[in-house]
């Protein structure tokens, strides 16, 4: 052979080998910091993955909306930009599967056991299902806590948060919540948040400490109430072509390594917002504020109608199948 065709058959062979290693990447976008719960059990699952799988799984995470804001990551994923994201369960209306807003009641889950009996049973395997039309598979739910009220004036009473421009969610439930207390809902992409509340372009927000804590929110918020109103949590969710048309026997690692990071997730979850609380504490600008238990009963008479209000959004079924496995 001459050189020049031996050079070129060499070439070749190392262009097919190089194609054949290179790894199945995995873009894993999300909006909130790397040191929250979703955050950490990102990591966690980029670790466990490409170790199950021998690096033939490359997971690159970018957190902190470094990719994109919520409403766009929703549409990378469907266009298969990104492969793999976690947005809060609120973020599914938009989609067209307002079913996933249930979890957004106010008061639905009366504990983190009454959520998972909900998540973990058949009703969050059924709603894991609604997003296969959307091409879209759903692969675990994890977990952020209970959500605390903020603003730069106390709210105690519900009459507080009379004419406040308070900051939401993708959420229509989240919206009715706001107008329940006659507050003002503002829809904003959480990488906004901070700067919409610094410059009075909303009065204030809800949210887990620990998402609260991590966006530097309570250095321009001077009062939080633990209200535990609300929920938030996540579905990890996959583009439905990409993860059909892995090798099964990757697909399998994956599946093991994510119900590998939910444990962690579910287990660091708690934790990670009675810590962030202590620090939004400990930082000394905030004051935090529990509800006595005559205002706890006075907010709760406010919002809960807010459950029957959006039974024809939700499906009137939905809800009390929900609100029976929680009171199991
Ligand atoms: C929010 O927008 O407030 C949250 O959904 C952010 C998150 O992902 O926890």
């Amino acid at each position: 052979m001459k050189l020049n065709a031996m050079l070129l058959a060499l070439g070749a062979a190392l262009s097919i080998n190089a194609y054949a290693q290179a790894p199945i990447v995995i873009k894993f976008s999300h909006v909130v910091a790397t040191d929250t719960p979703k955050g950490q059990a990102a990591e966690r699952f980029k670790q466990l993955a490409e170790k199950a799988t021998n690096g033939r799984v490359k997971v690159e995470v970018y957190p902190n909306s470094q990719l994109y804001k919520d409403k766009e990551e929703l549409e990378a994923l469907q266009l298969g930009a990104v492969q793999m994201l976690a947005p809060s369960l609120a973020k599914f209306g938009p989609l067209g599967v307002k079913e996933f807003e249930a979890f957004d009641l106010p008061y639905i889950f009366p504990s983190k056991t009454a959520l998972y009996n909900v998540t973990e049973g058949e009703i969050g395997k059924s709603l894991l299902k609604k997003l296969e039309p959307k091409g879209i598979t759903g692969l675990a739910f994890w977990d952020n806590g209970f959500k605390v009220m903020s603003a730069n004036k106390p709210l105690h009473a519900v009459s507080d948060f009379k004419g406040l421009k308070m900051r939401i969610q993708s959420s229509k439930v989240l919206d009715a919540q706001m107008r329940a207390l006659g507050a003002n809902p503002q829809v904003l992409a959480f990488s906004e948040v901070y700067q919409a509340l610094q410059t009075g372009v909303v009065d204030g927000t809800e949210n887990p400490p620990s998402n609260m804590y991590t966006q530097k929110m309570h250095e321009v918020q001077k009062h939080v109430t633990v209200s535990n109103h609300g929920y938030l949590g996540y579905a990890v969710i996959v583009n439905k072509k990409f993860w059909d048309g892995l090798p099964a026997d990757i697909r399998a690692a994956l599946d093991k390594a994510m119900k590998d990071a939910t444990t962690f997730e579910k287990a660091i979850a708690q934790r990670d917002n009675d810590m962030a609380l202590d620090a939004i504490k400990k930082a000394g600008k905030t004051e935090i504020y529990t509800p006595s238990v005559k205002e706890q009963a006075e907010w709760r008479k406010a919002l809960l109608p807010v459950q029957k209000d959006m039974e024809g959004r939700i499906g009137k079924d939905l809800i009390s199948a929900i609100n029976k496995e929680a009171a199991k």
